[in-house]
């Protein structure tokens, strides 16, 4: 990490049984308030991929657009917005994934990824690994190569690192 990288889970709040008792919430909040939390978490995360020859960061919303479009112009990338059904406007591609209860769909622009092209898979919390996993499908069925998924926050007990093998992870706080 950077010589002057923050512990950022110093800024990590815990909300004991949110949002179901036996559930620690981690709430990142905090770090986004804070302004050198927030530019160390930029920091931190660049210097893990910086060397990946990253050319587009894609992420999910709502919170894959928090530090997504920061992470990819310090690494000189652009940005991919992958969005639920409905939300963008011209032809997209789409993917459907499970969640716990019931299934989700993400959606992309399908004209801007060309072949070939490197991406980083970014989100704040990697979980079971169901939406980085689903950003994954759409960017190989694009034609792109995943080089790597980054994350702010591992919940290493949900297993989503084995669940995105064999692609990279790569993640600033992990909690087990
Ligand atoms: C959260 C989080 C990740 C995802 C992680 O998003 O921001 O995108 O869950 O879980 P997974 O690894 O099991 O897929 P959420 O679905 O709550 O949506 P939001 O970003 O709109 O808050
Ligand atoms: N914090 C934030 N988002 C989450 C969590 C969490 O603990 N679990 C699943 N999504």
């Amino acid at each position: 990490p950077p010589a002057d990288a923050l512990d950022l889970r110093a800024h990590i709040v815990d909300l004991p049984d949110h949002p179901e008792p036996g559930v620690i919430f981690r709430d990142i909040t905090p770090v986004l308030a804070h302004p050198e939390a927030l530019a160390s978490a930029v920091d931190q995360l660049t210097a893990l991929t910086a060397e990946l020859g990253v050319e587009r960061v894609i992420a999910a919303e709502a919170r894959g657009f928090l530090l997504g479009p920061a992470l990819a112009r310090e690494l000189g990338a652009g940005f991919l917005l992958a969005r639920k059904p409905g939300k963008l406007p011209r032809e997209t591609i789409a993917v459907s994934y499970e969640l716990e209860y019931g299934t989700d769909h993400l959606e992309v622009h399908a004209d801007l990824l060309p072949p070939g092209t490197r991406v980083l898979v970014h989100d704040d919390l990697l979980a079971t690994g169901g939406t980085a996993g689903a950003l994954c499908s759409l960017v190989e069925r694009l034609g792109g190569e995943v080089v790597a998924c980054s994350f702010l926050v591992e919940l290493g007990f949900l297993g989503g690192r084995a669940a995105l093998a064999p692609h990279d992870v790569h993640a600033l706080v992990r909690y087990d």
